[in-house]
């Protein structure tokens, strides 16, 4: 047996112990049943047997991993593609264990191994894989291989990715460049796409990979009071053309100003993102040019997407959903060539990782870790580190 629960008397213990012939004692944060995170996520204590991998596995420790809100919806059961309940890592009650990100470092290989050796650093191949965790026991096919720092600097990278960059890297750079380049060609130099969640991380990537494809783009964003530091920042540090608030994107007067800088530019706003709904939509979708295309992703003000009965019938728009998880769970090509290209961004320091609040796992109990994360993620992306 390689995987098994561990005595409830060594349940706080987290510790690679010499004890049971070097057995690894792992957290990690399931659920059996479906709520609020805070009511329904525990740990649960088990053991991996380091000397005796099964042939083709590969036992990983993590580094990192993510609270997103795709998680936490996953958590709560309102999230269409949710991880198998089991009992195979001798839960009492079959459950599964939370997240879907998660950058690991390999620290033992079975026989016949040929794509891993031990200090390789993996991310899940696929979601559901359970990346709220210390220690996981994988198939080499459930993971697939990231370059670690130093095997970055031998191919002649500038840098090697962070913990962040990489347990952040399969979600929302993914997402936005897809987004990006899937579905509608835009012209470098010439053409524009509208986003709102201009601030979210998704937005971010999207705006700087603008840039590096050389597309103008226009950051929708929430008023604040530090507005003004917050479009320095979108523009300067994350590629945005321009940013708008929502008061502006909602204003008839204002869409001239729009009209202005896309007229600049000889080219047309053939895209729009939307992670927020509502009223931010109708306005966004507002400023396409005719056939253009809106993309939904996300509905982070929870409310519907209405949009005027003109925007079809005299400007020929489209709205459609995107979903990661959909388009690249059937095109594993397509994933490994996006993710090479993320690679390669941040190895040549071309792209910035959105921040996370990080927060060193300290062996105690790691639901709890998970629970705060939750808790904290309205202020910020979290991110565990161990
Ligand atoms: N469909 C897919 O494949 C896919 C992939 C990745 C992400 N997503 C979705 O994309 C969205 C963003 O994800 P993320 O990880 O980038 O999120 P994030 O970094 O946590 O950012 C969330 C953003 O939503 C904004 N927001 C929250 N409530 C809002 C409201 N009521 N009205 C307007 N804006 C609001 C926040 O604005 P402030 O900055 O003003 O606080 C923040 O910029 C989520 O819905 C996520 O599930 C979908």
């Amino acid at each position: 047996m390689f995987v098994r629960s561990a005595k409830p008397s060594r349940l706080a213990s987290y510790s690679i112990s010499l004890q049971f012939r070097n057995m690894i004692t792992a957290q990690a944060v399931v659920f059996s049943k479906h709520g609020e995170p805070k009511d329904v996520l525990s740990t649960h204590t088990y053991e991996i047997d380091e000397k005796n991998v099964p042939a083709g596995s590969i036992v990983v420790k993590t580094l990192g991993s993510p609270v997103n809100p795709s998680d936490i919806n996953q958590v709560q059961g309102v999230y269409p593609s949710q991880p198998e309940k089991n009992t195979s890592l001798g839960t009492s009650e079959p459950s599964a264990v939370g997240g879907n990100e998660g950058l690991f470092e390999i620290i033992a290989v079975g026989d016949n191994v040929s794509k891993f050796s031990v200090g390789d650093w993996c991310i899940p191949t696929n979601v559901n894989f359970g990346t709220w965790r210390t220690h996981a026991l994988a198939t080499e096919a459930q993971m697939t291989k990231l370059p670690n720092p130093e095997q970055s600097k031998a191919a002649g990278g500038k840098k090697g990715l962070t913990i962040n960059e990489g347990a952040t890297i399969s979600v929302n750079p993914l997402t936005a460049y897809l987004m990006l380049t899937h579905y509608v060609k835009l012209t470098p130099g010439k053409d524009w796409f509208i986003q709102n969640g201009g601030n979210s991380a998704v937005g971010k990537y999207a705006s700087q990979i603008g840039k590096l494809l050389g597309i103008n783009s226009i950051s929708v964003v929430r008023d604040r009071d530090d507005l003004d530091s917050l479009i320095k920042d979108l523009k300067e540090e994350n590629g945005a053309t321009q940013v708008i608030t929502e008061e502006q994107n909602g204003s008839k007067e204002f869409g001239p100003t729009v009209k202005g800088w896309v007229k600049e530019t000889g080219g047309e706003i053939k895209l729009a993102l939307n992670c927020v709904g509502g009223k931010n939509a109708t306005g966004v979708a507002r400023k396409l040019s005719n056939d253009g295309l809106m993309l939904t992703y996300g509905g982070m003000s929870m409310q519907p997407v209405i949009l005027p009965t003109s925007l079809h019938i005299f400007k020929n728009i489209t709205s459609s959903g995107f979903w990661v998880t959909k388009l690249l769970s059937g095109n594993p090509e397509l994933k490994k060539k996006t993710l090479a290209q993320i690679v390669q961004w941040y190895e040549n320091e071309e792209l910035k990782v959105a921040p996370s609040q990080e927060t060193k796992f300290d062996g105690s109990d790691l639901a709890e870790f998970y629970k705060r994360g939750v808790a904290n993620s309205k202020s910020g992306k979290q991110l565990i580190t161990y």
